[in-house]
């Protein structure tokens, strides 16, 4: 099935958030990840997401719609040091409250580099993930660049800890692993 995404809005304050109470499911990993690719991929399309070469420039909420039937939520992301302290605390703060109070959250879909596994930020946002009762999907980003050995390595290694169901290797080259992720979105907005 196509689908249509489009940009709906970049949010600086919670308060300027969509208030239809659409569903949404946001993307949040390291500067340079990969989410604003991710989501070029989702949508089939190089121009719906900004994909840049400097990292952390993505520093607000960027909501799209899908098929105007939920949004997804690109976070900023963690990670760059070289952001001014002050933005990085208050992005810090835009997406705690987001994931902390947002009524209409109903998953998080969680990006690392295959090429590294969860690094720094990312152990912190594991452990916080686990005290988060939404459902979450880790996605192994990047996986063109590795071999098939180190493609086989990841699987055994992280299917087994997130479980088969909640976890894939992710290419926004090739395409590889989108299905997993999309079957995993229609779980997850259909059940809830
Ligand atoms: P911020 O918005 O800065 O937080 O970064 P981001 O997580 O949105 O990353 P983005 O999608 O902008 O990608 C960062 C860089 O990685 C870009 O140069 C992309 O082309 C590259 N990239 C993203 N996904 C892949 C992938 O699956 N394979 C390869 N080879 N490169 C990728
Ligand atoms: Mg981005």
């Amino acid at each position: 099935m196509k689908h249509t995404i489009a940009f709906s809005r970049t949010v600086t304050r919670l308060d300027d958030a969509p208030r239809g109470g659409m569903q949404e499911i946001c993307i949040s990993g390291r500067s340079n990840v990969g989410k604003s690719s991710l989501i070029n991929c989702l949508a089939g399309s190089k121009k719906v997401a900004r994909v840049s070469q400097t990292p952390g420039k993505t520093q607000a909420l960027n909501f799209y719609s899908v098929d105007d039937a939920f949004y997804l939520v690109d976070l900023p992301g963690y990670g760059y040091a070289r952001a001014p302290k002050t933005e990085r605390e208050q992005f810090g703060k835009l997406v705690d409250g987001y994931l902390e109070t947002r009524k209409s959250l109903v998953g998080l879909i969680q990006l690392f580099d295959a090429r590294h596994g969860p690094v720094s930020g990312d152990v912190s946002m594991l452990e916080w993930l686990k005290t988060w009762d939404k459902a979450v999907f880790y996605v192994f980003t990047k996986a063109d660049k590795l071999s098939a050995q180190q493609r086989s390595t990841i699987e055994k290694q992280f299917y087994g800890e997130f479980g088969v169901e909640n976890v894939t290797l992710f290419s926004a080259r090739t395409g590889a692993g989108l299905d997993r992720i999309w079957k995993w979105i229609h779980r997850v907005v259909r059940k809830t």
